[in-house]
């Protein structure tokens, strides 16, 4: 069948959602996604970030829909018509949306360890507005240690329950879910349980804001100063692929990710102990730069893009001691150099 996206025809199978054929074209016509996710079943239409215009319903019923749709859960009609980012109502709804989501978000972004490849910092950026309308105040929880390598932060969680499904479709004892109801409902464990399940880590990579965190990186760097290699191990837990992104300060390993698309979604997802427990150059066979197709911060300062050499204009002992470090952050001209430098 065929559908039309800001004036983008396409055909696709019957049974594809308006995001799907959306990635298929790709590029602007794209609408945000902050709980759909194309790995986790049954994810999709809480967030409302997705919205679009069905500007006319189908070729046998060509009647526009009255309100706006969620694209993730909305099927494509042969014929149908969508606008996105081309309309002036779907640019309006999307930041109502955001504006919505930010009520209760702490601006926090400068101390959360997601900052640079938030969701919602993205999304805030496009849509956001420099001020709030709300004067209530704010909801708040205190951190709590969800098990012993994650750490939620509730003031942060837009209740994508993405964490749930993972939780639900990959391990086998759900310890976690949405507790109470309204604006009462929080993420939380079943009375202070630990999640230590050995794919929970996966919570972290599919969350899309920094409400779980890996305990093994707080605080260490922020993540535009991390280069990010793939890389793969023999990993022996039953369901795990063993290929990683590892990002690295120098030559050290200061985390490990499952490899995500330029929907920042994991390609496959990986077990604990290749996330939490192997961070030695010796634990892992790196393949080379992973390069990132979707525009971040991350994508700055990195080996896509020739660098220019920058002076910075500053009194020189403001900088002193910064030699080591600066080395560290700008990218080998051949990043594959860190093996033969440790081997
Ligand atoms: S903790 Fe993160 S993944 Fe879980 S519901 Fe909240 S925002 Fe979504
Ligand atoms: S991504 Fe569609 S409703 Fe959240």
């Amino acid at each position: 069948m065929k559908v039309t996206i800001d004036g983008q025809e396409i055909e696709v199978e019957a049974g594809t959602t308006i995001l799907q054929a959306a990635r298929m074209i790709g590029g602007d016509v794209v609408p945000p996604a902050m709980c759909y996710y194309s790995k986790l079943k049954g994810s999709g239409g809480k967030c409302r970030c997705c919205l679009v215009d069905v500007t006319k319903g189908s070729d046998a019923d060509p009647r526009p829909m009255p309100k706006l749709m969620a694209s993730c859960v909305t099927g494509c009609q042969d014929g149908m018509e969508i606008a996105s980012k081309a309309s002036p109502r779907v640019q309006e709804a999307r930041k109502s949306v955001t504006e919505f989501l930010l009520i209760n978000h702490p601006l926090d972004c400068p101390i959360c360890d997601q900052a640079g490849e938030c969701d919602l910092q993205n999304l805030s950026f496009e849509h956001g507005k420099s001020a709030s309308r709300y004067i209530e105040e704010k909801r708040t929880f205190e951190p709590e240690d969800i098990g012993p390598n994650i750490q939620l932060h509730m003031n942060r969680c837009i209740l994508c329950q993405r964490c749930v499904q993972v939780a639900d479709q990959l391990t086998d004892d759900r310890v976690h879910g949405v507790m109470d109801r309204g604006d009462h409902a929080n993420i939380s464990t079943c009375i202070s349980k630990a999640i230590t399940n050995e794919f929970s880590g996966n919570m972290i990579d599919v969350c899309p804001v920094g409400a779980l965190t890996d305990k093994t990186f707080r605080f260490k760097s922020r993540v535009w100063f991390n280069k990010p290699y793939n890389a793969h191990r023999e990993c022996t837990t039953p369901g795990c692929c063993g290929k990683t992104t590892v990002w690295m300060f120098g030559n050290e390993i200061q985390r490990v990710t499952g490899r995500k698309d330029e929907f920042h979604e994991v390609e496959e997802f990986i077990c604990n102990t290749c996330r939490f427990d192997k961070k030695e150059l010796t634990d892992w066979v790196i393949e080379g730069p992973r390069e990132f197709e979707k525009d971040s911060v991350i994508n700055q300062n990195n080996y896509t893009q020739k660098l220019e050499k920058v002076e910075i204009a500053t009194e020189k002992n403001i900088l002193l001691g910064r030699d080591q470090d600066r080395k560290k952050i700008s990218m080998a001209s051949n990043p594959l150099d860190i093996n033969t430098q440790n081997s």
